[in-house]
């Protein structure tokens, strides 16, 4: 069976979440989020974690992507969220605990690890589970990313050791947000220090 057929094949509204995702997401984000869905499971299973969980997470998490900035500012103060001033500069990172929220609201969805895991896929968190490095890495590392040598080095690695697939997945964020000089979040650094710790401890 394939991966693809194997996910459908789930017990759960895969479906309804589709029908949402058309109307809140344009085509070429759904094509991404299927693709970290598919990743997400694939990379659980060779790492023996529960791929339907990581493929649920991998479907439902960029479901506020396309939410206004006011909009993602206004879910933060419901649901007291804690902001940086990062996150005020540029609402759209709140896009990743948002889509948990959503997640909650729209589909019902209370287990902890994949919401965490929703929440946490573009800053990561340092202490995460290692099914949230699977679903971070997903979602930077999934096929439509590119073929750039580092990427495919970083995929390789995530094939080995979770811990250091989010190290090198964070130092390439960190690179290129340096290099067209935007703010970096301090989770991000925080992120990237425990998982290079979780590699040499
Ligand atoms: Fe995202
Ligand atoms: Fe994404």
């Amino acid at each position: 069976m394939s991966i693809v057929s194997n996910l459908t094949g789930t017990h759960w509204p895969r479906a309804i979440v589709l029908t949402w995702l058309k109307d809140h997401v344009p085509p070429p984000r759904l094509q991404h989020i299927v693709r970290v869905e598919v990743m997400a499971s694939t990379l659980a299973q060779k790492h023996d974690l529960d791929p339907k969980k990581a493929a649920q997470a991998g479907l439902m998490h960029d479901l506020a992507k396309y939410f206004q900035p006011e909009q993602l500012l206004q879910w933060a103060k419901t649901h007291q969220l804690p902001l940086d001033p990062v996150d005020i500069a540029n609402p759209h990172l709140l896009h990743a605990p948002v889509s948990a929220l959503v997640a909650q609201a729209e589909f019902g969805i209370c287990d902890p690890e994949i919401l965490a895991a929703i929440r946490d896929h573009t800053l990561g968190q340092p202490q995460m589970s290692l099914l949230s490095c699977v679903v971070f890495l997903a979602d930077s590392l999934e096929p439509g990313r590119g073929n750039r040598p580092e990427l495919n080095e970083a995929r390789e690695i995530s094939q080995q050791d979770l811990y250091h697939g989010v190290a090198i997945a964070c130092d390439l964020t960190l690179q290129h947000l340096l290099k067209t000089q935007q703010l970096i979040h301090p989770r991000m650094v925080l992120t990237r220090n425990w998982a290079w710790l979780q590699i040499q401890s």
